[in-house]
């Protein structure tokens, strides 16, 4: 029987949580499926520097690199905000990522129908929303030079090469393929440079997809169209910051940012994690949602593994739930279910599993 390796970091506040459950539902698609999973536990973020002196020990990269695919949590929390840049968590995963030289994030924004009345957009806006968020992840303002800090001035740099945006958008116009064929291209090219080289190269890509269709939007229409009509979209393809700041935006669409996975992909290995972060502020209270570290989870299963039919269970599954009723505590501000805690999801979910 197959047999893949998984390296597991779980981070900071509730990261343990989450993947925990995450592990769960895996374990009970295994029983169902024909291939087994080795997991391998690694320290990434606050914890890590907590032991090592390091958010990112070189045994976490060395790991990482060796596995078959990564699955995170969340990293960060106040306990480590006045450490040095390089030193904090957030530091230890944006050298992972490119480490891994995982330059393309998919982030899909999908609306569960059991869960329009959860959203505070109106659900006749919402409902059928389907949209794939192309976010670079390994360029831009994030590690752009020159980046400096003293107390009277501060710099970060937005660099983007022609290269780096080519192959982003490679994956966008290729999965708009595989979807309804349009791109938007996201940029503020009205202001800065490297939005223009950026539409520049985009539109030589599109060159290849005679079948897609290929438009743009500077940023700030596009936070506003996102709320106003976001049936509009199917692939939207963005730098690094704008993505980081559009998919927390369009986690509302969905009603919370506890159900939005990510696939980090572009190099040998792929990294997989919900959106959110590591919510310091319920950590341990066990109402965190674990939705979408599961949904990561299949994304795992679909873009490194190839198991799409374990991936489809795992999908299928934590919808029969939500039909069921089932609500961890940030999807029950509207008239309550049957509310669960952190590993009574986990549970029901791997459950259902079973029986798709
Ligand atoms: C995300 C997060 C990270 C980012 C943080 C934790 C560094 O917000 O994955 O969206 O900005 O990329
Ligand atoms: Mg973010």
């Amino acid at each position: 029987m197959k047999c893949y390796n998984i390296a597991i970091i779980k981070g900071d506040g509730i990261g343990f949580e989450i993947v925990n459950e995450a592990i769960k539902v895996l374990n009970a698609v295994c029983l169902n499926e024909n291939f087994k999973l080795s997991y391998k536990e690694y320290l990434m973020g606050g914890c890590a520097y907590d032991i090592t002196n390091n958010p990112l020990p070189n045994e976490t990269v060395e790991g990482c690199k060796k596995s078959d695919a990564i699955l995170f949590g969340a990293i960060g929390g106040e306990k480590w905000d006045s450490l040095e840049r390089h030193l904090r968590p957030e530091s230890g995963l944006l050298r992972l990522r490119k480490e891994l030289g995982v330059y393309a994030n998919l982030r899909p924004i999908n609306v569960f129908d059991e869960l329009l009345d959860v959203s505070t957009i109106k659900p006749e806006v919402l409902r059928g929303v389907d949209l794939l968020i192309v976010r670079e992840l390994t360029g831009g303002i994030y590690f752009g030079q020159p980046r400096n800090k003293n107390t009277k001035k501060a710099l970060n740099t937005m660099v983007y090469t022609k290269e780096e945006i080519k192959r982003v958008a490679i994956v966008a116009f290729d999965s708009a393929m595989r979807r309804r064929k349009k791109v938007c291209s996201i940029d503020k090219a009205n202001v800065l440079e490297v939005s223009q080289l950026w539409r520049e190269t985009v539109e030589e890509v599109a060159k290849n997809y005679s079948e897609v269709s290929l438009s743009h939007m500077y940023v700030d229409n596009a936070a506003m169209q996102l709320v106003y009509d976001p049936k509009q979209f199917d692939v939207m393809l963005t730098s690094n910051m704008f993505g980081d700041i559009l998919s927390d935006e369009a986690s509302m669409i969905c009603g919370s940012i506890g159900l939005l996975p990510s696939a980090s992909i572009g190099g040998k290995v792929g990294l997989f994690e919900p959106i959110h972060g590591s919510a310091p502020n319920i950590a341990g209270l066990g109402i965190a949602n674990p939705i979408a570290t599961i949904m990561s989870a299949a994304m795992m299963l679909r873009f490194s593994l190839g198991e799409e039919s374990a991936a489809l269970r795992v999908e299928k599954a934590i919808q029969k739930v939500l039909k069921d009723g089932y609500r961890t505590k940030d999807l029950a501000n509207y008239g309550a279910k049957k509310i669960c805690s952190t590993s009574e999801m986990g549970s029901i979910i791997a459950k259902n599993v079973a029986k798709i």
